[in-house]
């Protein structure tokens, strides 16, 4: 790469450091030369090797010259016919297979043998506790067959799949089950018809001993479809899939009544897998779920697992709509689909429970996980224009921005404006391969917008900063509200244009509490400003209610204002944000050694205190309100983070609020305790809260902190109480921990996802010993690299907990660094998933920085680094 600014000198630069990836650009793209209509896939299943025949129809696509090229990784042909007669006419470059044809349509055969059980990188067709199942998107099936392996090339698929009767009996794949047959030597036949054209990332494969909930649904037309859920038997997992059978219920009624999409088959099968690299797959007809999404039951799984797994079902099953029967042109596109469905998840979820709390854990995951992104060296806008390696492009922006990019014009729209619109984005593309493009345009037509301006969302990364100032004038009695935006810098781009920033308003009478009504104002410059009538006296600012807009917003607004908003603001989102305001402010101030006029303990105890008192409060909200931000978010708030001042400043305030507010904790732990065990939204919402009070009597130290966590954790009757009540105590330095943890690991040590909470919270502790307690985790029997999973459990805990992974020492960029380089081989893609944390390196002090980039250069040299990470340490180091 002639014009990579990394290698000024290509000769040294060849020698050091190994070659880095060609880059795919958006702009390139041309519709494919060859289409395959049909598809016949046979499949002699095992373990060890499985022989894949693959029969394809291949039509010409316009009037070119160019040979059929289809795409393969890691794969050579035993044979290759074409219209039935052998065939040698062929090559192999980069991995792919290029076959000149001299006709319009041929039939092309090709046999193939590829070895489930050494696939580690869970791409392609691999083995999970001895069941073989596939994960396609988006280029896994380029590793089963020869095939154009890209989202555009849409195919009617039949698969016929024999394996052994006694350890492959149950043998799925997508669309209908069609003939199933005995055959010789103990093994069986089942084909399988998928009557719907589908892209390759869209196939799948399931074999194995599985036993299956079952259920059915009536669609709004009255059509039966039978539903399954499968899963390991003789291990419990049959009883864990209950709440996941009733998500996916709720899913296919949500989408009939909400968006008017129907079911098109007559079988829905869902398979649960231990072994996979990201949340689950939408395979028409036949998702392939990470078991964490689908177990669970009150004794293993906590009230997060169980809304989780309602996400994630009705996620997958919105895709047969957004995604399956309107699919991506190329990856190009992917938000289309993920931004979309997440958009469309989020929303079912919030019906589903409590909306305005909903509305708060998203925008708290959006400014967690695709706020630092945007603002780090792999900052993307929502349709990237370029990448090394897909997989990396599955990130919190395409999917977590995407959907507030959604959000945002379903709020232009209006909630009619909006069904029409996605009604028509359905009617015009179902069967086809569209674009974002596409998706605005039927915007545009259907809820008669004009997207113009806003398309910007789709082509400048990077959160716009939103400055608010409200003036009032007592002469003229109005309040004049000033706006303005910019959009930072990002990798590839500057200068920015202003975006279009719908803010839903309100200007609260102070005396009252009251607004004369909310009003969507909509921001479409660098400046601008509304004036409004009527205020003998300044009204406090609430702006930006219910996150209208994925912005950074600062009001400026005093302490006073802000503790009014946090306290009377009708808009939970509002309130919530006013007193996370407050707390950040003060924490930043403090970390960071400024002067800024923030909130005191005294003050800040008392806005808490009234909250605490609000009776007309659900618990869940109250929760959501008393919980300070997290290390991270607040060090983002710093021009350089300091994560042990953050850490510091933190545990003190929660000290504070505990030992200050001691009785009141005290008082909602008591009246908050349960009488017997129950899931409804009042139950679990008590469930919160009472964990926050413990948590917060514990960082107050008051009392036996350690015996009240202790008996929390001896009298639960539900993994939530017990998750809680552990992980105070993994942070403690005291008896009680060991005995806790030991009790908590004889209990479960034989159920994963269990196991993978009994890592994780004891490398998320507060604990000063953490990053040794991490150290002997990952040489833990129960630790495996082989499992993403446990992998995440460990290092996801460790990146995410800022005292262990910024210690001083650079020990835990150490640690993380060696699991990647470890890793890297096996499975590329989880490996690339952890570069991030360290790629935020700029923002930490010298010291840090320095550690951190020696770690990425020390996995940028190492030979024969994987794609997938090599793209990310390479933008990561800049
Ligand atoms: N389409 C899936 C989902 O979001 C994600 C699959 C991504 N897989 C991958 N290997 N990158 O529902
Ligand atoms: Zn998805």
């Amino acid at each position: 790469m002639s014009d990579n600014p990394h290698a000024p000198n290509k000769e040294l630069a060849e020698a050091a450091t190994p070659p880095t990836p060609p880059t795919i650009y958006r702009k390139d793209y041309r519709p494919p030369d060859w289409l395959v209509p049909d598809v016949a896939l046979g499949f002699d299943l095992d373990l060890a090797e499985t022989l894949v025949q693959a029969d394809i129809q291949v039509t010409r696509n316009g009037d070119h010259g160019e040979p059929l090229r289809l795409e393969g990784d890691g794969l050579e042909p035993e044979e290759v016919l074409v219209d039935g007669a052998a065939s040698n006419d062929w090559r192999l470059e980069e991995g792919a297979l290029i076959l000149p044809l001299s006709g319009d349509a041929h039939r092309i055969s090709i046999t193939t043998r590829i070895q489930p059980d050494k696939n580690t990188q869970l791409m392609g067709l691999y083995a999970s506790n001895d069941m073989l199942c596939t994960q396609c998107e988006a280029e896994g099936f380029r590793r089963i067959t020869f095939f154009p392996d890209r989202p555009d090339v849409l195919s009617r698929y039949t698969v016929e799949m024999r394996a052994d009767k006694e350890r492959f009996p149950v043998l799925l794949s997508n669309g209908n089950l069609v003939r199933e047959e005995a055959l010789e030597d103990g093994r069986h036949l089942a084909e399988w018809h998928d009557p719907w054209p589908k892209p390759s990332y869209l196939f799948a494969l399931v074999a194995g001993d599985l036993v299956a909930n079952r259920d059915s649904f009536t669609t709004m037309s009255g059509k039966e479809v039978d539903l399954a859920i499968w899963v390991r038997p003789g291990t419990g997992d049959l009883e864990r899939t209950g709440h996941a059978m009733t998500a996916l219920k709720n899913s296919m009624r949500w989408d009939e009544e909400r968006y008017g999409r129907e079911y098109d088959l007559a079988v829905f099968n869902i398979v649960a897998v231990s072994d996979f690299n990201m949340g689950a797959m939408e395979n028409k007809g036949l998702n392939i779920f990470n078991s964490r999404y689908i177990l669970a039951d009150p004794d293993t799984a906590t009230d997060a697992d169980f809304d989780a797994i309602e996400g994630v079902v009705a996620h997958e099953y919105f895709h047969n709509w957004s995604g399956n029967r309107v699919t991506c042109r190329d990856w190009f596109q992917l938000s289309l689909k993920e931004g979309f469905t997440v958009f469309r998840d989020q929303s079912f979820s919030a019906d589903m429970g409590s909306a305005p709390v909903k509305r708060i854990e998203d925008v708290r995951v959006l400014r967690a996980a695709q706020f630092p992104e945007d603002g780090g060296p792999l900052a993307h806008p929502i349709r990237p224009d370029s990448y090394m390696e897909i997989s990396n492009f599955y990130t919190a922006t395409v999917y977590n921005k995407g959907a507030e990019v959604i959000r945002m014009m379903a709020t232009l729209a209006g909630d009619d404006g909006f069904r029409k619109a996605t009604d028509l984005y359905f009617d015009r593309h179902d069967g086809e391969a569209a674009t974002c493009e596409d998706f605005v345009l039927a915007m545009e037509d259907g809820a008669g917008l004009d997207l113009t301006v806003f398309r910007r969302w789709y082509e400048q990364a990077g959160t716009p900063q939103v400055t608010a100032k409200l003036d009032h004038d007592p002469q003229a009695k109005t309040a004049t509200l000033t706006i303005s935006q910019s959009v930072p810098d990002t990798p590839g781009q500057s200068d920015k244009q202003p975006m279009v920033l719908p803010l839903k308003t309100a200007l609260i009478d102070r005396a009252t509490g009251q607004h004369k009504g909310e009003q969507l104002l909509v921001l479409e410059e660098a400046e601008q400003r509304f004036t409004f009538d009527g205020f003998d006296a300044p009204p406090a600012l609430s702006i930006n209610r219910g996150f209208s807009a994925p912005v950074t917003l600062s009001s400026g607004q005093d302490v006073e204002t802000l503790a009014f908003l946090a306290r009377h603001d009708d808009d939970s989102f509002a309130r919530y944000e006013a007193l996370q305001q407050l707390v950040t402010e003060r924490l930043v101030s403090e970390a960071s050694g400024s002067e800024a006029e923030v909130i005191d303990d005294a003050m800040l105890a008392q806005v808490f205190a009234d909250i605490l008192a609000d009776d007309r409060l659900e618990e869940a909200m109250r929760a959501e309100l008393l919980t300070l931000p997290s290390e991270s978010f607040v060090g983002e708030q710093m021009a350089v983070i300091r994560p042990d001042r953050v850490n510091q400043a933190r545990q003190a305030m929660r000290k504070m609020l505990g030992a200050n507010l001691a009785e009141q904790w005290q008082q909602h732990y008591v009246k908050l305790a349960p009488s017997g065990f129950a899931m409804d939204g009042a139950a679990r919402g008590a469930r919160r809260m009472r964990g926050l009070a413990l948590a917060y009597l514990v960082a107050g130290e008051v009392g036996d902190a350690a015996g009240t966590a202790h008996a929390h954790f001896e009298a639960a009757d539900n993994m939530t109480d017990r998750q809680t009540a552990l992980a105070s105590l993994a942070g403690m330095e005291h008896p009680l921990r060991e005995q806790a943890l030991d009790a908590f690991y004889t209990r479960y040590k034989d159920n994963a996802l269990v196991l993978d909470k009994w890592f994780s919270l004891q490398a998320l502790s507060f604990h000063p010993d953490v990053l040794e307690h991490i150290a002997a985790l990952a040489k833990h029997p129960d630790f495996t690299l082989a499992n993403p999973n446990r992998v995440r459990s460990l290092y996801g805990a460790l990146a995410g907990n800022p005292s262990a992974f910024h210690h001083a020492s650079g020990q835990g960029y150490r640690m993380l660094a060696d699991m990647v380089i470890a890793l890297d081989p096996k499975n590329a893609q989880t490996a690339a998933r952890f570069i991030p944390p360290l790629g935020r390196w700029r923002r930490f002090d010298e010291g840090r920085a320095g550690l951190m980039r020696a770690e990425l250069e020390r996995i940028r040299n190492v030979d024969g680094l994987s794609r997938d990470t090599t793209e990310q340490v390479v933008k990561s180091l800049g």
